[in-house]
């Protein structure tokens, strides 16, 4: 139906043969399938701790779709994109979140930052937010740039090792609790959870992964990096100075009419 160009990735809004609408994410735009697996293993654990992420779905796309279309760029997204894909929930009528215009308590900020420096997200900065507020809750979006460590397996242990910097993260002035957080959510990470989300990823995306003997390894490989990080990383995320053009408060009547209250 149409493109979103705010982010990257350049997803589209499809409507499917169950007549549902759905933000469709192609195998064929730029970092291809890894996103997508990202988007998998991420919007399951999110779901799974209790975090609010659209439902997920395997799409198929029969490229010839593409042969329609005007716009050369979505049609060459499409032409690559041929089989499966992932789709989620579209959220009919939901805003982008807006630090300086809604807010969120100490414990669900605490939540979301500790869940983003499990997968070490590094794309929920106040300059691209990836939240989206629907029906006065927040939403967490776009999990395509997170588990970096994938990109360069050899290197994924030492990677995953690493402290989180969250000092742009766009939740990180709402005082998250992260020790609450931590104690909350780590203990839920277990080995089963993991096994799970990984057994979501659909095998094709796995396929063909040097060094890995097949996809099954690949999903261990998964399991066993989140697995170490959950133990550790409440205590090694950063919450230092934002690093430039700190926001302002919004106006008094921003906040109001965004959280029917006067607010932080
Ligand atoms: N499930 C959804 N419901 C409603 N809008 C969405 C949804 N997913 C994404 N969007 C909108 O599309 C934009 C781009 O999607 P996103 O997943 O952030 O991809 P990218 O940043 O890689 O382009 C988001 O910023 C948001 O405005
Ligand atoms: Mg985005």
């Amino acid at each position: 139906m149409t493109p979103l160009r705010e982010g990257g990735s350049l997803p589209g809004i499809v409507e499917a043969d169950d007549l549902g609408t759905y933000v469709m994410k192609f195998t064929g735009a730029g970092q291809g399938r890894k996103t997508l697996v990202a988007e998998v293993v991420c919007g399951q654990l999110a779901r799974a701790l209790g975090l609010r992420v659209p439902e997920l779905a395997r799409m198929w796309l029969d490229p010839v779709i593409g042969r329609g279309e005007p716009d050369p760029e979505v049609q060459a997204l499409l032409k690559a994109s041929g089989g499966l894909n992932l789709g989620m929930d579209f959220l009919p009528g939901a805003l982008g979140f807006d630090p300086l215009a809604f807010e969120t308590d100490a414990a669900e900020a605490g939540r979301v930052v500790w869940f983003d420096a499990l997968v070490g997200n590094v794309d929920r900065s106040w300059r691209n937010p990836n939240l989206l507020v629907w029906h006065g809750e927040l939403w967490l979006i776009d999990h395509g740039a997170t588990m970096i460590w994938h990109h360069n397996w050899p290197t994924a242990e030492a990677a995953a090792a690493k402290a989180y910097d969250a000092s742009d993260h766009v939740l990180a002035s709402f005082g998250p609790d992260i020790a609450a957080a931590s104690a909350e959510l780590a203990p839920k990470i277990t080995r089963e959870l993991l096994a799970e989300a990984a057994a979501d990823i659909p095998d094709e995306w796995l396929a063909d992964e040097p060094g890995f003997d097949g996809p099954d390894a690949v999903r261990r490989a998964y399991v066993d990096v989140l697995l170490a990080r959950a133990a550790t990383i409440g205590d090694r995320i950063a919450l230092g100075e934002r690093s430039a053009e700190k926001p302002s408060q919004a106006p008094e009547w921003v906040r109001v009419r965004l959280n029917g209250k006067a607010g932080k």
